[in-house]
């Protein structure tokens, strides 16, 4: 896994200042008031730094922005920055001053003078979760970005805050690993591996094949996986951290190459399809988060791990396969293939250990991105408590979402000539037909979400908190629920 990089926490030390290797960095209020580190900062450098402040460069900033100075004279660091921060910021700004200082710090060490300034626990956050660069695969060797110091007024208090919070960043790392990697390499077996992994941390692990599923009756996942040489999988993690109430159910896509199977997508920008394990990818990470933070809540994750190819064997339009529930499903296109897949876990989550609550993740639709570009994911839900909270915790954490509505007009398109329904519902709304389908396998008393993250799982520009790439998106909106609601 990409490992995020080490911050320490230390006391400050005004001596250490002028020597300090790499980049150093600094907090500056808004109006401009130099603290102690600061101003030494500034006479070893001859008042650069309070002239910089002074400039109109500075009055221009937002919080959690910076002005940097090339090798400054008197310091023996290659770059200083002076980020404009209020003592007492919000999550938001402190988050996005740590981003900033990632992408000043690039892979050199850093040291930050951040004194008493509140909220580093969400500083060192958002400076780990902007680091994180996917490598593996490039050749030449890359440089292990060095780590980061941070000097502060209380250490170990520090210290305290930001552990969770680095439970948090491996959960997100792990996601984006996962949703980066090319298929050829993550196929339904080493997926399920690195899941089982999960066992070290204390996560009970199993791993349902193809057998089992038959034996299940999972005719509607296991006829997606069916023209690929890689074997479909369901991996069930269980994370009991509280008491014996049931738990809740995260259930994500995990597709792991959407190529449309015989009904092909187009060549151009086909490769994006290895993020089409997106959803099982979040629900991996979010494991991830709460095993290392030994979260005092019951959480149980399911994936269900596939490839949508053409071939010989693949599944055919006009097909008709059983689902576990027991209702047919007409295949109209064999590239709506998220929701096949999705029936059959979300089902038999229900059916195994009746949660208190579903949410699937899921890059379900192309539809969603048209609806709501890359800023925020679609948003359905039967139970409007849970989806308040949610939205809660996505706005909480500063990733976007968005509800859309669901409704009795929407799921007659599904209505299919020889089978109980059909998988698509036409081109009009197609990412609400695709809820309505995910519904019918939603028992009434189940409170349910459905995330439909197919435009924020990887995006094409940098953000916030990520580079180019997968993002992790709702990793941390999902964990903060859990903490706010589900644990005692
Ligand atoms: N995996 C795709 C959806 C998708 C599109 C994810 C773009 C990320 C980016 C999904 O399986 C799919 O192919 N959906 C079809 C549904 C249609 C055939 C009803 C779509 O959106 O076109
Ligand atoms: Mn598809
Ligand atoms: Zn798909």
């Amino acid at each position: 896994m990409t490992n995020p990089i080490a911050v320490a926490f230390i006391p400050l030390d005004l001596e250490a200042l002028a020597s300090a290797e790499g980049r150093l960095a600094v907090l500056v209020p808004p109006d401009g008031k130099l603290d102690p580190a600061a101003r030494r900062v500034d006479r070893l450098t001859r008042g650069a730094l309070s002239r910089a402040v002074a400039g109109e460069g500075w009055t221009k900033l937002k919080p959690g922005e910076g002005l940097t100075l090339g090798w400054p004279t008197g310091l023996a660091a290659s770059g200083l920055m002076a980020v404009k921060l209020p003592r007492r910021p919000a999550p938001e700004e402190a988050r996005k001053t740590g981003a900033t200082l990632a992408r000043f710090k690039g892979t050199e060490a850093l040291t930050l003078a951040a004194g008493s300034t509140g909220r580093i626990g969400d500083l060192a956050l958002g400076l780990v979760l902007r680091s994180y660069d996917f490598t593996r695969h490039k050749s030449a060797a890359a440089e292990t970005p060095k780590d980061a110091k941070i000097m502060v007024a209380k250490p170990d208090e520090a210290q305290a805050e930001a552990e969770p919070m680095m439970a948090l960043a491996e959960g997100v790392f792990f996601t984006r690993d996962l949703v980066n990697e090319p298929a050829n390499i993550l196929t339904t077996q080493d997926f399920a591996e690195r899941l089982v992994a999960l066992r070290e941390l204390g996560v009970e692990v199993e791993v349902l094949d193809e057998d089992e599923m038959t034996s299940l009756g999972m005719g509607a996942l296991l006829g997606v996986g069916q023209g690929s040489d890689s074997p479909s999988k369901i991996v069930i993690m269980n994370w009991k951290g509280g008491d014996a109430e049931a738990p809740l159910a995260l259930v994500g896509k995990g597709v792991v190459f959407d190529t449309g199977g015989i009904s092909l997508k187009p060549a151009g920008g086909m490769e994006d399809m290895t993020m089409d394990m997106g959803g099982a990818g979040v629900v991996a990470g979010v494991m991830r988060t709460l095993a290392l933070r030994r979260a005092k809540a019951n959480v149980v994750g399911l994936v269900g791990l596939v490839e949508n190819m053409p071939g010989p064997n693949a599944q055919r339009p006009g097909d008709v396969v059983r689902s576990m529930k027991g209702d047919t499903i007409e295949v109209i296109n064999t590239d709506a293939e998220g929701r096949l897949v999705l029936a059959d876990v979300m089902w038999y989550a229900q059916d195994r250990f009746k949660p208190v609550g579903m949410i699937d993740l899921a890059t379900l639709t192309g539809a969603i991105i048209i609806a709501l570009g890359h800023e925020n994911a679609g948003v359905f839900s039967n139970n409007d408590v849970l989806c308040d909270a949610f939205l809660k915790s996505a706005k909480a954490e500063g990733e976007g979402a968005w509800r859309m509505p669901l409704g009795s007009a929407y799921d007659e398109k599904l209505k299919s000539r020889i089978a109980d329904m059909k998988n698509v519902g036409g081109r009009d709304g197609g990412s609400i037909t695709a809820a309505q389908f995910l519904q019918r396998f939603v028992k009434d008393e189940t409170p349910w979400i459905h995330l439909d993250i197919a435009g924020v799982a990887s995006v094409k520009s940098d953000t916030m908190l990520a580079p180019k790439g997968a993002t992790g998106w709702g990793v941390m909106a999902l964990d903060r629920l859990i903490r706010d609601q589900f644990e005692g």
